[in-house]
């Protein structure tokens, strides 16, 4: 029986592992993590070859027969599947379950007996590919190219980790450049250092990591649809480029044609490992004063208030003539856009809309030439954004992106953008993500208004509001000990949770509800203060748990208007108010205090103690805080 250090591939819900001889692979199924998968196998070292419990009938990985011939685990939609599997069962072929992804592993199969086991297993899944529609990201093995693995994509991410002890001095290396590895290693940095394909790795099938010497290298490989998913194993990636072919063989990855790219990940290795905290999200939380200072760093300079986005720079003049601003985004990355939207409307006088990607592609949104597009998205691989972005390019918008993943599919398919440089995300949950996204957006919303002489003591004033966010966030993450109680004493067990603010708060109120429903269950919504009496008002009695946002802003009155509202229903809201503030500090009310900052900057600030009460909510609760059931970190399907 074979150990799980062997080679083997693990796909969400199950594994495809070598077994004794070189010519059999054994696939495992359990519904729920692969860890489980794992357990299954560690519990029943001699237990059957393919676990067909009905339940996990639709566990990848799926096979072409019973004797695994073809193994194969897919990321994406085949939207032909339909069609590809009538054609094989009039072949004979019976389907064991309801997924797309079977009829590749079949398709294999039959395009391997019709041309008479006489296709290299790369051509092979050319072959394969050619019939597919839609967008996937699938990992081959099979029995008859024992000690081999293909990999290919179209459309959803795919990426490759890549694990030696040794130190590698080459990269991508074109077979003209032969063995000389002193020359490969400069062409490969030249590469690196560009950030541009090189015309030679293009070219022909590359052949890649060699060692000192010239001589391949025992090396470990991780395939995975988000670096945050193998970082923890290696920091060396390569994204491959849609239909580019990946080729491992006794060790060796060739790529066909060479198209990918090697990126470092800028983080270091340190910078994923949990360190003092139980979880990612707790570390992502408390990381935000130096998260923060990272957005920004070489970007503002605090002493003359300006800001210089060096991956703007060439298109500013071309977005200040541009006839609207559309953000699009996703979940958490939604609300950044929202929470900025205020400040680009002020400070640029452009008209703003904001997108959830869906809605936007539902609708099929008209999109000009003359429209800037700004795609917001923390992995910058979220399908529904992609989708949007090439909906967008169709029609010749100007595209901006702004993530947090150098090399993924918005950063590269965009045409500028700024990446948010807050380290990488590994919680669900998004946190840090969230205020670099918001950082990043009120940047280039200055820079865009740098032309507008009458809003320079405003620009300097958000300025000078983002040089003291770092100690305001640390204020704030000080006070966790008491949101830990408060969270225990007023919130935990309640089944339900309203959020309420109103104009820059808004956006919090919406994060702040998000983050409670995705880790701890709760239900949880966020309220627009402004629509109370348009329903809202009528879930309210002396049961029903409110948080108010009510800091010092222009709407300070109304906040109180809404405060009353609700306290005149017997309504008992937790108030999240500025420091100092002596009207709140004297109600008997619970209050959250953060520091006052600029306006237009609060949400930087009212979002943290949400995060925290949330992930004390979850812990609370006995969550898997950072892997919240039924969702991904990143949702690469549509
Ligand atoms: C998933 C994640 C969220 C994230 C959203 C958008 O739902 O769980 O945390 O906000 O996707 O992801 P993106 O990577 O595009 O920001």
């Amino acid at each position: 029986m074979m150990k799980l250090t062997r080679r083997c591939f693990r796909p969400p819900q199950g594994l495809a592992v070598d077994g004794d001889t070189p010519k059999e692979v054994l696939i495992f199924k359990q519904v729920g993590k692969v860890a489980t998968s794992k357990a299954l196998i560690d519990a029943s070292p001699d237990k059957g070859r393919h676990d067909q419990d009905p339940s996990n009938r639709n566990c990848h990985p799926h096979r072409s027969d019973e004797n695994n011939e073809f193994t194969v685990v897919h990321n994406g939609i085949i939207t032909n599947f339909k069609e590809i599997r009538m054609v094989l069962e009039k072949k004979g072929f019976v389907f064991e379950s309801d997924t797309d992804t079977e009829c590749v592993a079949k398709l294999a199969k039959y395009l391997y007996d019709q041309g008479k086991g006489k296709l290299s297993f790369t051509a092979l899944v050319k072959a394969v590919i050619k019939e597919l529609e839609g967008a996937f990201a699938l990992i081959f093995k099979s029995t008859k190219f024992p000690n081999e693995l293909v990999a290919t994509r179209r459309g959803s991410p795919l990426l490759i980790g890549v694990k030696t002890d040794k130190k590698l001095k080459v990269d991508f290396v074109d077979v003209e450049f032969g063995a000389d590895s002193e020359k490969i290693s400069e062409e490969a940095d030249a590469y690196l250092a560009s950030d541009k394909t090189h015309p030679k790795m293009r070219r022909t099938q590359s052949r890649a990591f060699l060692s000192d010497d010239g001589q391949p290298q025992p090396i470990e490989y991780y395939l995975a649809s988000d670096a945050s998913a193998i970082i923890e194993h290696t920091k060396r990636v390569l994204y491959l480029e849609d239909d580019d072919i990946a080729h491992i063989s006794e060790g060796e990855l060739h790529i066909h044609p060479a198209a990918a790219r090697r990126r470092r990940l800028l983080a270091a290795l340190a910078q994923v490992m949990k360190g003092q905290f139980k979880h990612y999200m707790q570390k992502e939380i408390f990381e935000q004063p130096e998260s923060v200072v990272n957005t920004m760093r070489g970007r503002v300079n605090f002493n003359t208030h300006s800001i210089t986005l060096g991956g703007l720079k060439a298109y500013l003049s071309t977005i200040r003539r541009c006839r609207r601003i559309v953000f699009v985004a996703c979940g958490t990355s939604y609300h950044s856009a929202l929470a900025t939207r205020a400040i680009f409307e002020e400070l640029t006088e452009i008209p703003v809309s904001v997108e959830l990607a869906s809605d936007f592609l539902d609708r099929r949104c008209p999109i000009f030439r003359d429209d800037v597009c700004v795609f917001v998205s923390q992995s910058g691989e979220t399908a529904d954004t992609i989708l949007a972005l090439r909906y967008c390019l169709e029609r010749g918008a100007l595209c901006l992106g702004v993530t947090n993943t150098v090399g993924s599919t918005i950063s590269r398919e965009t045409h500028c953008g700024v990446h948010i440089n807050a380290g990488p995300e590994i919680g669900v949950a998004s946190t840090k993500a969230y205020t670099s996204q918001y950082i990043a957006l009120a940047m280039m919303a200055i820079q865009l208004g740098e032309d507008r002489v009458s809003m320079t003591a405003r620009r300097a004033e958000i300025i000078d509001g983002l040089h003291e966010l770092p100690r305001h966030i640390k204020e704030i993450l000080a006070t966790d000990a008491e949101l830990r109680q408060l969270a225990q004493d007023v919130l935990f067990g309640q089944k339900s949770l309203l959020i309420m603010g109103r104009g820059y708060q808004n956006a919090t109120c919406l994060e702040g509800a998000l983050k409670i429903k995705e880790v701890s269950y709760m239900h949880s919504e966020g309220i627009l203060a402004g629509e109370l009496k348009h329903g809202p008002l009528a879930l309210i009695d002396e049961t029903m748990p409110v948080i108010l946002i009510m800091t010092k802003d222009s709407l300070y009155p109304k906040v109180q208007s809404a405060y009353e509202q609700v306290t005149a229903r017997m309504g008992r809201p937790i108030i999240i108010a500025n420091t100092g503030d002596e009207n709140v500090a004297k109600n008997p009310c619970h209050k959250i205090w953060v520091p006052q900052t600029v306006d237009c900057l609060q949400g930087l600030l009212t979002i943290i103690p949400l995060q925290l009460i949330s992930y004390h909510l979850a812990v609370l609760g006995g969550v898997d805080v950072d892997c919240p059931r039924n969702l991904a970190k990143s949702v690469t399907v549509e």
